[in-house]
């Protein structure tokens, strides 16, 4: 084991390791904080043979509100301050792409409501219209959904035959996938201009094809129900197979999230910045990360090919009564507290 390095301009020692930790069916389930999830972080807090905190972060395909409002809630869930450098969620990598649309109209979908509308326009978005929007400006769009009133409180009044739309984010799952895949239809089949008269032909408008968007590609994942439940990934196949049967062929778009290389090339970066805050220049090279997570498609997967060492635990989607993982992980342990001893003691 390396122990500790010396680091430079008298801060704290560089630990030979880090972790970084997905949320659902490891540290949560549903609303419900795992026990185990509490002690793994007291250990890495101080409570370790070294007596020194070892450094990790959050990393989840979960989304949905503020990273600032879910930073909060973790806190109070976990037992521990997660500070706004500790954590990644699915979406948290649009920051870095916002400054292509940051005026042109897009839509954003997923979340409650306008929830999502919030953290687009905290990313930058500046023209971030929903679904409930489209329905607002005019209910024939889908006859088979009445706006609620908290949801029709939540839209925006928006002519979308003079409002082209360039680009579609699929924040976090959507809660009415119907609505939403006749929107995504509409707005791509009509190169933007919803409502475009079915023969209008689509490069009259000169547009290029609006960008499609997606943060998580989990077909699955660990809620507090007692069978994994359908994600984002599972409203994307579901779309890409009603646009194959209209059109022939699916939608080309882009993916983020778990285990996309993007997404981990973004963490590294997030892993690497939160070192020389907390060591100073000389830790740039980061130690050895250990990603613990319960998926092995997204979190053993993207691990493995991030270079990184990878625990897979079993309380989550991975059952292992089921055989063998669909990704060979470095280890596997019962719960994020027996994979967080294990790879202390390989380390230290
Ligand atoms: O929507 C959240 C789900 O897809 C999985 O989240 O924390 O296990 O990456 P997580
Ligand atoms: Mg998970």
């Amino acid at each position: 084991a390396r122990g500790y390095q010396k680091s430079t301009h008298g801060r704290a020692d560089v630990p030979p390791l880090a972790f970084a930790f997905d949320i659902d069916g490891v540290l949560l389930r549903g609303p419900n904080t795992i026990p185990a999830a509490r002690r793994a972080l007291a250990m890495l807090e101080g409570a370790n043979p070294t007596g020194r905190k070892i450094p990790y972060i959050l990393l989840t395909n979960g989304g949905g509100t503020s990273e600032q409002a879910r930073c909060q809630k973790l806190t109070d869930q976990l037992g521990f301050k997660i500070d706004l450098h500790q954590f990644v969620q699915s979406h948290t990598i649009l920051k870095s792409v916002v400054h292509r649309y940051t005026d042109s109209p897009v839509l954003v979908l997923g979340g409650r409501n306008d929830d999502v509308r919030k953290v687009a326009e905290g990313y930058g978005f500046k023209q971030a219209y929903t679904t409930l929007d489209v329905l607002a400006w005019n209910p024939a769009v889908w006859p088979f959904h009445d706006l609620t009133p908290s949801e029709r409180e939540s839209t925006k009044t928006v002519d979308f035959s003079k409002t082209p739309i360039s680009a579609i984010f699929v924040f976090h799952d959507p809660r009415n996938w119907a609505l939403d895949i006749q929107i995504i239809c509409d707005v791509i089949l009509s190169r933007g201009i919803i409502g475009a008269p079915q023969g209008t032909r689509l490069s009259n408008y000169g547009r290029r094809p609006p960008d499609l968007i997606f943060c998580n590609p989990d077909v699955l994942w660990g809620s507090d129900f007692p069978r994994p439940r359908l994600g984002q990934g599972a409203f994307r196949i579901a779309f890409q197979a009603v646009y194959k049967t209209l059109t022939g062929s699916e939608y080309y778009d882009v993916q983020y999230g778990k285990p996309t290389e993007a997404t981990y090339r973004f963490v590294k970066q997030v892993l690497k910045d939160r070192f020389k805050d907390l060591y100073g220049d000389a830790a740039v090279r980061l130690p050895n990360i250990y990603m613990v997570g319960d998926n092995p498609e997204s979190d053993i997967a993207g691990a493995n090919a991030a270079g990184w060492s990878s625990v897979l635990v079993h309380t989550g989607v991975y059952d292992p009564q089921q055989g063998p993982p669909a990704h060979e992980p470095t280890h596997q342990a019962r719960d994020v507290e027996e994979a967080v001893k294990w790879a202390i003691e390989r380390e230290l």
